[in-house]
C-alpha cells in the first residue's frame, strides 16, 4: 500500500473535518494543514502559511514531498492553485481556475446552465450600462427579487428583497460598487420557493463521480431561520425528503449534465462540486454552484463516508476514480456550531475556551480557534467549534450534539435549538 503526504488548504471547520477523516486513513504518511486551527493540529501539524501563497506552497511542497495537496477553501481555486501546480508533478484535488468560475462568476455559472439545459430559476444578468434593462427586467418579475452579485462577496452578494423600488435601489447601489467589483455584474433570478439541501458530488473529469452523503445546513443566526445570514449554524445528514426519487432526478438532471457538460467544454475539474439545490414540489432546481465543500455541511458529510477518504481523494486528482467506493454509513449525522456573542455582527476575539474539550459522544471540529503557545485555547472567529454526532435518528444525534456544545464554555457563546426541527415533523 503507497501512502502519501498531504498538504491541506484552509482553517475552518470543514478542514477540520477533512483533516480528521484523512488523518484516519492508513494511506495518509504525513498531513499537514496550512493554516489550519486550534484544533487541527490533533490531525497533523499546522504550518503558518496562507493557502493564496502559492509560491511559498510550491516551497513548502518540495522541502515537505508532498504528493497531494487538497484544497479547503474557494480563494485559492478562484485564483488558479490547480493551474499554478499543473507542470508540476504534486496532485490538486479541486478544480481548475475554469472550473472555479461555476463559483466565482455567477453569470458563468448561470450561463453554463441554461448551455447544458441543468434547472435552474429563470434569470439575466446587467451591467451599469445596463441599468436600465434591469430595471426592467425586475419588473417582469414577482416579489420577493433576487439580486446576485457576479463575483465572490465572502457569502454576503445575495439579497432578496420584498419591493419593487427597493430592489431597484439596491441594483443600482450593487452595479455602484456594493460589493467592490464583484457586483459590478448582478445576476437577477426569479424567487425558487422550497427547501433546500447541500449535494456534494467527487468527480476526477474523466467521467467518474462519486455522490456523497446529502446534507441540510442552517443559514440564518435566528432559530425558526430568521435573522441574519451566517457561514451557517449547524447541519443534518441524511435529508429525509432527499429520498431515492429525488436523488435520481438530482442525478439524470443535474450531475450528469454538469460533468458532461465541463467535459464537453473541456473544463479540467477533480474535485468537489457542491449542489446547492431547492426542492419545487419535487423537483431539484440549482441555485448555486460552489466548487469545494461546504461548511458546516463537511462536517457532517465526512463522518457518513464510510470508505477510505484517501483513496477518493487520490482518484479524483488523478482522473482515475476507476471502482474505488464511496459507502455512506447508515447512521444520521448532526453538528451544531457554538459561534461567539454578537456573530455575523461584530463579537470579541481571544476568549478562553474550557469545559469537555474531548466529549465521549461527540466529535468537536474547531473552526474559530487558535492555540496559545502554553497550550490555552482561545476563540478566534465567530463560528468556535462544531459539535458533531452520530445517532440512529436525527433526534437521536441532536441530543449528544447540544450536550456537548452544553459543555464548552467560553463568554458569549451561543448556538441555535432547532437545528433539523424542520425535517422532524
Ligand atoms: P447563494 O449565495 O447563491 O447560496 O444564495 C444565498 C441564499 O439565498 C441561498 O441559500 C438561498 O436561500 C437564497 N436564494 C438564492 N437564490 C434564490 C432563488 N432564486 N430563490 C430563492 N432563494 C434563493
Ligand atoms: N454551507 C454553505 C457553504 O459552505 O457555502
Amino acid at each position: 500500500m503507497s501512502t502519501l503526504n498531504i498538504l491541506l488548504l484552509g482553517s475552518g471547520g470543514r478542514e477540520s473535518a477533512l483533516a480528521w477523516k484523512i488523518a484516519q486513513s492508513p494511506r495518509t504518511a504525513r498531513l499537514f494543514i496550512a493554516p489550519g486551527n486550534g484544533g487541527t493540529g490533533s490531525y497533523g501539524t499546522n504550518v503558518d502559511m496562507s493557502p493564496l501563497d502559492f509560491a511559498a506552497i510550491r516551497q513548502f511542497v518540495a522541502d515537505n514531498s508532498i504528493d497531494m495537496i487538497v484544497v479547503g477553501n474557494e480563494d485559492p481555486l478562484v485564483a488558479g492553485i490547480y493551474d499554478f501546480f499543473a507542470g508540476d508533478s504534486v496532485l490538486v484535488l479541486g478544480p481548475s481556475k475554469a472550473g472555479a468560475a461555476l463559483e466565482g462568476s455567477k453569470d458563468f455559472a448561470k450561463q453554463f446552465m441554461v448551455r447544458h439545459s441543468i434547472p435552474t430559476a429563470r434569470y439575466e444578468s446587467f451591467t451599469a450600462a445596463t441599468l436600465a434593462d434591469g430595471y426592467r427586467f425586475l419588473e417582469t418579475l414577482r416579489p420577493p427579487y433576487v439580486l446576485k452579485a457576479d463575483g465572490l462577496a465572502a457569502g454576503k452578494g445575495v439579497l432578496i428583497i420584498d419591493s419593487l423600488d427597493e430592489a431597484k435601489k439596491s441594483l443600482a447601489e450593487m452595479l455602484g460598487g456594493m460589493f467592490g467589483a464583484s457586483s459590478a455584474t448582478v445576476v437577477i433570478e426569479e424567487f425558487l420557493s422550497g427547501i433546500e439541501c447541500s449535494v456534494f458530488v467527487l468527480t476526477d473529469g474523466e467521467g467518474g463521480s462519486r455522490i456523497l452523503p446529502v446534507a441540510k445546513d442552517y443559514k440564518r443566526i435566528g432559530e425558526g431561520d430568521t435573522g441574519l445570514n451566517t457561514g451557517g449554524m449547524g447541519a443534518v445528514s441524511p435529508v429525509p425528503f432527499a429520498d431515492k426519487a429525488f436523488m435520481d432526478k438530482v442525478e439524470e438532471r443535474i450531475i450528469i449534465p454538469t460533468v458532461r457538460g465541463l467535459r464537453e467544454e473541456r473544463i479540467i475539474y477533480r474535485g468537489f462540486i457542491f449542489l446547492g439545490l431547492i426542492n419545487v414540489g419535487g423537483d431539484p432546481m440549482v441555485i448555486e454552484y460552489n466548487v469545494r465543500m461546504g461548511d458546516p455541511e463537511t462536517e457532517v458529510v465526512m463522518p457518513r463516508i464510510a470508505s477510505d477518504i484517501v483513496d477518493l481523494l487520490e482518484g479524483a486528482a488523478k482522473g482515475e476514480l476507476g471502482d474505488i467506493p464511496a459507502d455512506h454509513d447508515p447512521r444520521a449525522a448532526v453538528t451544531v456550531m457554538a459561534v461567539s456573542g454578537g456573530y455575523p455582527g461584530s463579537y470579541a476575539k481571544g476568549l478562553e475556551i474550557t469545559g469537555d474539550l474531548n466529549p465521549a459522544e461527540s466529535i468537536l471540529f474547531h473552526a474559530g480557534t487558535q492555540r496559545t503557545a502554553d497550550g490555552r485555547l482561545l476563540t478566534s472567529g465567530g463560528r468556535v467549534i462544531a459539535a458533531t454526532s452520530y445517532g440512529d435518528s436525527i433526534a437521536d444525534a441532536l441530543a449528544k450534539s447540544y450536550n456537548a456544545v452544553d459543555d464548552i464554555c467560553f463568554d458569549g457563546k451561543y448556538f441555535r435549538r432547532d437545528i433539523g426541527r424542520d425535517l422532524m415533523k
